[in-house]
């Protein structure tokens, strides 16, 4: 059987520690979509794993597959991958011959076209992975694809007719001298991203390298087999559906399906397999956004966030009294939650829980149950709120709207909770949901009741033990 793990809000919603807890009883964990955009972290024994490619449930000793819906740069899967043999682990890491490769050139458009909106003051605020213009080469038919590099006459065929093509758009559309950039990704210069010859070698020898780890495999029929004797699978979503380049709020989007559909797609597995097992929502009991777009219950919302958080914003402390201003509870929430960005370090923009947007991800995904993460952060706030529905232009709605520029008009209706005092998190964790403070439960059975979706598990820490499991999927 499978279980299915996908975002329910912006991304970030603690996913990694869910596969973790849930993945326990699985062989398989898949990757279905994205790529090194995702930073999925898993404690164990002490030791804080950020994963952005491998697949989490490798830091446990499971099969990790990344399936052909990725995007897939080899110089990140690689590092990781050395990376997690330093520190003591032998992640076994199979990759779909039909997954879409990330080159240097793909980084290079990523970090341009961002910067080209900056100029209307449109951009997207990507992670600069080089995921969007890798999807667009995919779904433009000239992308090159894991097999490919595996098959140098191919590769080469594949650059001749893609660098020449991409070093015309950077130049003559977007004017740029290749020669007197600075920019360089995963050791290529400018000018070298677009050198056929200069890439070809490189990548060939990534190719030489997955083959003699034995990693590309024809990633459907390997998942089906698995799942044919006898094995769990569990599909490991990124990203999450309000960044859904259907579902989400578009163009503030990432460039791929993080919703449940293409968990079949992107996995080469069957819709009606994975429709046959579990899907889990992730949510975060607040909410977080990097990058730019609407986020009606922000906190705070017309504070400018800059590097240096504590010059311009809200006092930590006021948040408990009784009446705090949005921009302190703000603040409490991200230091208590530790609400930076894993790369930047910028501070995430923070809000309380936006029921429209649950309903939405229940729908898009038809979640079987759901898990809350980070509810011990929240403690000790007087006062929880949560948007319950939106005003927009009159009307009461319940849901997300289609459009950004509709979203971005809602006022949401929010409710208010009282809060749930700041306890011994692991003895709760230890003794299940009934040592959960009574309001903390009132919070969430309203929600599993909005959503009509179960609450599965309560994330109260980083670790596996801090997350208090009422039902398990895969059991
Ligand atoms: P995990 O898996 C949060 C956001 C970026 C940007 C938009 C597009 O850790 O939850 P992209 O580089 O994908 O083209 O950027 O999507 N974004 C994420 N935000 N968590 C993530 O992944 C994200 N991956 C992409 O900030 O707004
Ligand atoms: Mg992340």
């Amino acid at each position: 059987m499978t279980v299915t793990i996908v975002g329910a809000q912006l991304g970030d919603e603690g996913k990694g520690g869910i596969v973790d807890v849930f993945g326990e009883s699985a062989d398989v964990v898949a990757r279905y979509q994205g790529g090194d955009n995702a930073g999925h972290t898993v404690v164990h024994d002490g030791e804080t794993y950020k994963l952005s490619l491998v697949p989490s449930g490798a830091v446990r000793g499971k099969v990790g597959v990344l399936g052909n819906g990725c995007v897939v740069n080899p110089a990140t899967l690689f590092d990781e991958i050395d990376d997690l043999r330093e520190m003591g682990l032998d992640p076994e890491v199979r990759l779909a011959k039909r997954a879409q490769v990330i080159l240097p050139v793909h980084r290079f458009l990523d970090n341009v076209a961002e910067d080209v909106r900056s100029d209307d003051d449109l951009e997207v605020g990507t992670t600069g992975r080089g995921i969007g213009p890798t999807y667009e080469d995919k779904v433009g038919r000239r992308g090159v694809r894991v097999a490919d590099l595996l098959d140098d006459e191919c590769l080469r065929e594949r650059l001749e007719y893609l660098l020449p093509l991409k070093r015309r758009l950077v130049e003559d559309v977007y004017g740029i001298d290749l020669a007197s950039t600075d920019l360089a990704f995963d050791g290529f210069t400018a000018a070298e991203a677009f050198d056929v010859e200069a890439v070809f070698e490189q990548y060939r020898a990534y190719g030489e390298r997955l083959a003699e780890e034995g990693m590309p495999v024809a990633a459907g029929e390997f998942l089906t087999d698995r799942i044919d004797a006898g094995e769990r699978v569990m599909l490991e979503g990124a990203q999450g559906t309000l960044l859904d380049i259907d579902h989400g709020n578009y163009p503030f989007v990432t460039s791929s399906n993080p919703t449940a559909g293409y968990a079949a797609t992107g996995s080469g597995l069957g819709v009606t397999t994975v429709g046959d097992g579990e899907v889990v929502g992730v949510v975060k009991a607040y909410l977080s956004r990097v990058g730019s777009g609407p986020m009606p219950t922000e906190l705070g919302r017309n504070v400018e966030l800059v590097d240096d958080v504590s010059e311009v914003e809200g006092d930590e402390s006021a948040a408990t009294e009784a009446n705090p201003e949005p921009e302190d509870i703000a603040t409490y929430i991200r230091e208590e939650g530790g609400e930076y960005g894993t790369v930047t370090g910028r501070p995430r923009r923070v809000g309380w829980l936006d029921l429209p947007m649950l309903r939405h991800a229940a729908r898009a995904s038809g979640f079987t149950g759901f898990a809350v993460n980070h509810v011990d952060v929240l403690a000790g706030l007087e006062t929880v709120r949560v948007g319950h529905s939106y005003d927009l232009d009159g009307e009461t709605i319940e849901t997300v709207p289609a459009t950004t520029q509709r979203w971005g008009r809602c006022e949401p209706n929010l409710r208010s909770f009282e809060g749930w005092p700041e306890v011994d998190w692991d003895a709760v964790a230890a003794e299940g949901y009934d040592a959960l403070h009574e309001n903390a439960r009132a919070y969430l059975e309203y929600v599993a009741d909005e959503i009509d979706t179960p609450v599965y598990a309560i994330g109260l820490g980083a670790e596996r033990d801090q997350t208090i499991v009422r039902e398990h999927p895969f059991e």
